[in-house]
């Protein structure tokens, strides 16, 4: 679906007039396409000690070049361009340090990567935080920040909770203040976690590449050492066969089209009155096509059938199918909350239920459901949807635990507005506020989705697991 809007004030005449009447002005996001760098610039990596060595060797090994900033606090009413010197390990045509990155002739920096895991007080933020400030300025477009800290717990001292805390506040905020396609996100490394886990890693690559193109002020948390980074990274799911609901068209044809690049073998599964579209999704992709009411009480049983009987394996299945049936609860009819509960949430839940207790998924199986940002911050005219929504959150967060055992995750991803059928329905003026507040100004596509589903199922990011990862451009909404 287009964002004629975007594609306008993109360029020439169009660009001019809506900066001079002060109009939102959305850029073309960097995506992923392969063989081209995983970054558009050298990156900014603060911060001292294991952690962020660790974080320049992976940089280093995908061909990154990376500039050093200790991130010392300057002396107390010193300047803030008072800290350590940066040093660089890059060639001579790489920025100075961020002091100077914004030299003639410097490249602009692909990204800033800052280690945080030590912040111990509040007082820690400011010495790397602020050396982060002073690179923005030398951003390339579509530039990447990328924050690497600690989960903070109850058990943890008030002053370590509150340093820690303050990592996702000063991140989002500077998420808010990024411009040209600009995007900002953390991880949280769980207890015992270094930052060279192979799930760290996995999520530091997603989220500076164009792969992330739509997600914007989150934090994703590895809660474990588990993972494997792939060999082949442009075909992370090599070999895995992915079953995906809803995948006739929108979101699921996307995220078929994505798991299918990325090496999958893919079933397609949709209901029979969409089987022509499906049979087309399933060609494209050379995968197979299987027509099926997921609201079918054998639902489940039928997928892993199919799976197993037809491409002898299962290993990942992505339960996008939804629907919605919007009215203001005071107006609402069983028949409209029902069907959006049946479809959404209880479907997902039976399916569930049947694959865990066939004894039949193998290890390191992943789950990942489709949830929306209405089901975090609720949306006026969706009870009915947020319900099942705010469910399907629910649900992965438990069913993590129970995949624990076989070495395998359950996830959600939030999509905010996403250009599809569904959205193209909403009437035009509530789609064109729905486009733009977020920090990116724009709607996603249904491949931004796609590809925070393809991170989540390989297996890099095995140490990923419970989390609820939005997709939304940094949504306005909710958390
Ligand atoms: P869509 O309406 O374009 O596609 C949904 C697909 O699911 C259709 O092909 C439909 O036939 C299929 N489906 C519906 N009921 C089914 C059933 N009982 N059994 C099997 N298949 C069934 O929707 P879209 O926009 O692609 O959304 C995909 C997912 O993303 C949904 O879960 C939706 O709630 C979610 N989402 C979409 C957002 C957006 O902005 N488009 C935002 C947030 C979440």
């Amino acid at each position: 679906m287009a964002d004629k809007y975007t594609d306008l004030v993109s360029r020439g005449w169009g660009r001019d007039l809506a900066k001079r009447l002060g109009l939102p002005q959305p850029v073309m996001l960097r995506r992923y396409e392969p063989g081209v760098p995983l970054v558009p610039g050298p990156v900014l990596v603060v911060g001292t000690g294991t952690a962020a060595d660790a974080l320049e060797t992976a940089l280093k090994g995908w061909d990154v070049e990376v500039v050093r900033d200790a991130g010392v606090a300057p002396a107390t009413g010193g300047r803030h361009d008072a800290g350590a010197p940066p040093t660089s390990s890059a060639s001579p045509s790489a920025p100075a340090g961020p002091g100077t990155a914004a030299g003639e002739g410097s490249p602009k920096l692909g990204g800033i990567v800052l280690a945080l895991d030590a912040v111990a007080r509040p007082e820690d933020l400011s010495g790397p935080i602020l050396a982060a400030g002073r690179a923005l300025r030398s951003l390339a477009p579509s530039a990447r920040v990328v924050t690497v800290s600690r989960r903070s717990s109850t058990s943890d001292e008030p002053a370590l909770a509150a340093a820690r805390s303050g990592v996702e506040g000063a991140l989002r905020s500077l998420a808010k203040e990024l411009r040209n396609g600009g995007t900002g996100n953390g991880i949280l490394l769980g207890e015992g976690v270094q930052a060279d886990a192979p799930s760290v890693l996995g999520a530091l690559r997603f989220l500076l590449s164009g792969r992330s193109a739509f997600v914007d002020g989150q934090f994703l948390t590895v809660g474990t050492a588990k993972g494997e980074l792939p060999a082949d990274p442009d075909h992370p799911l090599a070999g895995k066969v992915a079953v995906v609901t809803g995948a006739a068209r929108g979101i699921g044809a996307a995220i078929a089209r994505t798991l299918a690049r990325d090496g999958a073998k893919v079933v397609v599964v949709d209901v029979p009155a969409a089987g022509d579209s499906l049979a087309k999704v399933a060609n494209e992709v050379r995968g197979t096509a299987l027509q099926l009411d997921i609201t079918k009480p054998d639902a489940g049983e039928r997928i892993l059938e199919h799976a197993l009987h037809r491409h002898g394996a299962f290993d990942v299945l992505v339960h996008n199918a939804g629907i919605t049936r919007d009215k203001l609860l005071a107006n609402m009819d069983v028949a409209r909350w029902d069907s959006v509960i049946a479809v959404n949430i209880a479907a997902q839940l039976r399916i569930n239920e049947a694959l865990l207790a066939s004894g039949k998924l193998g290890e390191g199986f992943r789950i990942v459901s489709v949830a929306s940002t209405s089901g975090i911050a609720g949306n006026r005219g969706q009870t009915n949807y947020a319900a099942s929504k705010a469910g399907v959150i629910g649900m992965v967060r438990s069913t993590a635990a129970r995949l624990a055992p076989i070495g395998g995750t359950a996830n959600a991803v939030a999509p905010g507005f996403i250009e599809t059928e569904m959205t193209a329905k909403v009437p035009l003026a509530m789609r064109e506020v729905g486009r733009r507040i977020n920090s990116l100004q724009q709607g996603g596509q249904p491949v931004d989705v796609a590809e925070a589903i393809g991170f989540l199922a390989s297996d890099a990011a095995g140490g990923v697991s419970g989390n609820v990862l939005r997709v939304c451009g940094q949504y306005w909404m909710g958390q």
